[in-house]
Formats: C-alpha cells, structure tokens, sequence
C-alpha cells in the first residue's frame, strides 16, 4: 500500500517534471550556492506531492527538499525530492528524477524513483524486492576491483568539492571507470539495476537517497548510509555496491582519503 501510494504521487509528480520545464525554467533561483539552482518546478512538484500525500495519509509528516519538514524517530514518515538532478533539468540532459519514500522510524520502507525523461518507474518495499518498470531487478555480480564502474556525485560547495574530486582521481586508476551522471538517485537505482557496479558520494541529504538506497538494497546491494557506524568513509558517506566488490572498493576510497572530505 505505501509502495503503491508512492508510486502513484512519483508518477503524477513526473508528468508535472515533464510538462512544466519551459515554465519552470523561467522562474530560476540559487540555494546554498550560486551553482545550486532551484527553478519554479521543484516548488510546484513538491507542492502536488504534499498535497497527495495528505489527502490519502493526513497529518503524517512530511520532509521536502524545497518545504523542509522533519523525520520523526518514531513512525510513519515521507521523505520527498520533487526533482533530483536539477542541474540536468535546467539545461535538458535527460537525467532527473522525482523521488518519494516511506519511512518507519527512520528507515526506508518504500519507495519510488520516477524518472520522466527515461519513462522508468523504479520501486521497492522492505523484504520484498526492487523492480523497474515492474520487472525484478538484481545487483551486478562484479567481483574485481580493478574493473568495476563506480559512479558518484559533488556537493555544491567549492572546498568541498576539490576534496572529493582528490579521492575521485586517487580512484580512477584503481577501478574500470568512474561515472557522474547528476542524479543521485537514479545513480542508486543504477546500482540496483547493475548498470553500475557501486555509487558513492558524501554530504547527500536523506531526499536524495531515501527511496533510491532501499531500491538497491532490496536489489542485493551492501548499503552504508549517514549516521551509521564508524568505518573510516566518512560520518556522511553513501556506500552501496554489489556485495563481490563492497569490501575492497571500501577499503580502496578510505585509502584514496574518502574519509577526509
Ligand atoms: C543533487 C544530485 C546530484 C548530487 C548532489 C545532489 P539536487 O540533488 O542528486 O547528483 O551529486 O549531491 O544535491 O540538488 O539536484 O536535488
Ligand atoms: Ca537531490
Ligand atoms: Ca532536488
């Protein structure tokens, strides 16, 4: 039921993504940086799923990119990006994604990923599988580190983002390729899909990998999420790879200074 919910707003959220670009990009403005746009469709897409979300669960808690809101400790929850990959909205390059996900106490439980320029409806519930498009999918069975592809992303900030280009370029020669695509969910759901053998990246916020973090996980892949236990990659490290690679891809970017950034 809550995957069902969740799908049915990603998908009415998507076709507001796809129909309102031209009006959307009109009304741009910047966030925590210059280079961290928001345009008037983020605002109306999470304005439609907020409003979805209260008419069939009223008064439970919302947290939106573009609102705010909070996650509670305890029970039922919604965590919301209307666009994920803003950047690549703005100038067209097909790869953004709405994002919607339930969490209980915290954790994800459902979710949908919505990706209108692919035509890809990406989806999971706890204990029972990830699906694209309803077909069942599974993780990459990658058991080598020197030819597995990575993706990952960068935050906004400057400083911040010369560090984690500094890991990025201490990877590249360990690893078959490295991948940027500009959404960190569909970055997740790559994983899940085996498109990609693992996803990395620091400072993302719970919108970004809600949905798209249980949809890998319920795809095979070993997930490290912010707040979990310390293991050398950084308080606010997503981690998630095919289980053949985990250990030693980790072992790789605590060496290559992920762990510092
Ligand atoms: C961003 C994208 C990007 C990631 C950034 C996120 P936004 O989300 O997911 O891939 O590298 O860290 O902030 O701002 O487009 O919703
Ligand atoms: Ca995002
Ligand atoms: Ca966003």
């Amino acid at each position: 039921m809550l995957r069902a919910h969740a799908v049915r707003v990603a998908s009415e959220a998507a076709q507001l993504v796809a129909d309102a670009r031209e009006a959307a990009l009109a009304d741009i403005s910047t966030k925590s940086t210059e280079t961290d746009v928001v345009t008037a469709g983020d605002r109306a897409v999470e304005r439609l799923i907020r409003e979805r979300l209260d008419e069939m669960w009223p008064g439970v808690p919302v947290l939106g990119e573009e609102e705010g809101g909070r996650t509670p400790s305890d029970g039922l929850s919604w965590v919301v990006d209307p666009i994920d990959g803003t950047v690549n909205y703005l100038y067209g390059y097909p790869c953004y994604a709405v994002s919607v996900a339930a969490q209980v106490d915290g954790v994800s439980v459902a979710g949908a990923v919505a990706d209108p320029a692919g035509d890809r409806m990406w989806t999971a519930s706890r204990g029972d599988g990830a699906r694209l498009n309803g077909r069942p999918l599974r993780v990459s069975g990658a058991t080598r580190l020197e030819l597995t592809l990575v993706a990952s992303g960068f935050a906004y900030a400057a400083e911040r983002r010369a560090r984690q280009a500094a890991v990025w370029a201490a990877l590249a020669p360990r690893v078959r390729d490295l991948r940027r695509p500009g959404a960190s969910s569909l970055d997740l759901c790559s994983v899940a899909a085996g498109w990609v053998d693992a996803y990395y990246e620091h400072g993302l916020h719970r919108w970004d990998w809600a949905a798209g973090a249980l949809i890998a996980q319920e795809a095979g892949a070993v997930v490290r999420l912010p707040g979990g236990p310390e293991d050398g990659l950084g308080a606010d490290a997503v981690f998630v790879a095919t289980p053949g690679i985990a250990d030693a891809l980790r072992s790789a970017l605590i060496e290559c200074g992920a762990g510092k950034v």
